[in-house]
């Protein structure tokens, strides 16, 4: 086992949007399934690693609200496999005193993942070690969708003015509003987009595209991200004293 050394600044919340498998099935001559069924088992060493690394808040995209558009058959793998995952990981969940919640539109899965879902939040709800946030049929754009509806409901029902609609009272009705803002969000697979994430709680997140595919992203990839981030120097629009000698030079 690789033994880190300390991150003097890991990120609190660490958001990970988990691509390339089907690319990495692909360069390793397996089906598109194997590549779906590596990255979802790649999942506990990360949560792991980034547990024993500091993170205390983890979220995941697994599945987007375009993911539907896929082929048929590869819908139906991916919600079997969301299922059986569910099953197989609840223990290790538990043992590691993991608190899980799924965000995302639920009805559209099967009553049974449903259930799953249910009964993974329901067992770990009192735990408070690695709070891990898994997006299901989530996308930015059906959390602020959804966030406006129901403010509109609540003003038109009386329980709101529009005169306090503020950037909190937006935050406090998004799927995750139990949640800080993302410090780092990581893209494995190479593509450098966000894919309809977390647009909303993305406004000063810092990014770190890994040049690897999800099931390839090891845990010495993940040290190295986020030791990258902490040499960042954050600035959320203000202005603090600069750390390092400017390094970029005028172009052409
Ligand atoms: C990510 O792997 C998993 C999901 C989006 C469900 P992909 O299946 O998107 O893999 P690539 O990006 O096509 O290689
Ligand atoms: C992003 O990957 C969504 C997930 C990892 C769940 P996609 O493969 O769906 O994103 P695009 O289509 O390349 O933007
Ligand atoms: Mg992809």
């Amino acid at each position: 086992m690789t033994s880190y050394t300390e991150l003097a600044n890991p990120p609190s919340h660490l958001a990970i949007i988990m691509d390339g498998n089907s690319r990495w099935a692909e360069a390793h001559g397996f089906q598109r399934d194997e590549g779906h069924r590596a990255g979802a088992k790649h999942v506990r060493r990360i949560a792991e690693a980034s547990a024993d690394l500091g993170v205390r808040y983890l979220s995941l995209f697994a599945f987007s609200t375009e993911n539907w558009d896929r082929p048929r058959d590869e819908v139906e793998f991916l919600i079997e496999l969301i299922g059986e995952t569910l099953d197989n990981e609840l223990h290790e969940l538990i043992e590691r005193e993991t608190k899980v919640q799924f965000i995302g539109e639920r009805s559209r899965f099967p009553t049974a993942i449903q259930d799953k879902m249910r009964k993974c939040e329901a067992q770990t709800s009192h735990f408070d070690k690695l709070f891990l946030t898994i997006a299901l049929n989530y996308g930015g754009r059906w959390d602020l969708t959804n966030a406006t509806r129901e403010i509109a409901q609540a003003v038109q029902q009386g329980y709101l003015h529009p005169n306090e609609i503020d950037e909190s009272v937006i935050g406090s009705y998004l799927a995750t509003r139990s949640l800080p803002a993302p410090d780092l969000c990581i893209r494995t697979g190479g593509d450098r987009r966000i894919s309809n994430f977390l647009l909303w709680d993305f406004a000063y997140t810092e990014f770190y595209f890994a040049d690897c595919f999800w099931p390839g992203f090891t845990t010495d990839a993940l040290h190295i991200a986020l030791r990258e981030y902490g040499q960042r120097q954050r600035r959320f629009g203000g202005r603090r004293e600069l750390t390092r000698k400017p390094s970029l030079v005028e172009s052409n």
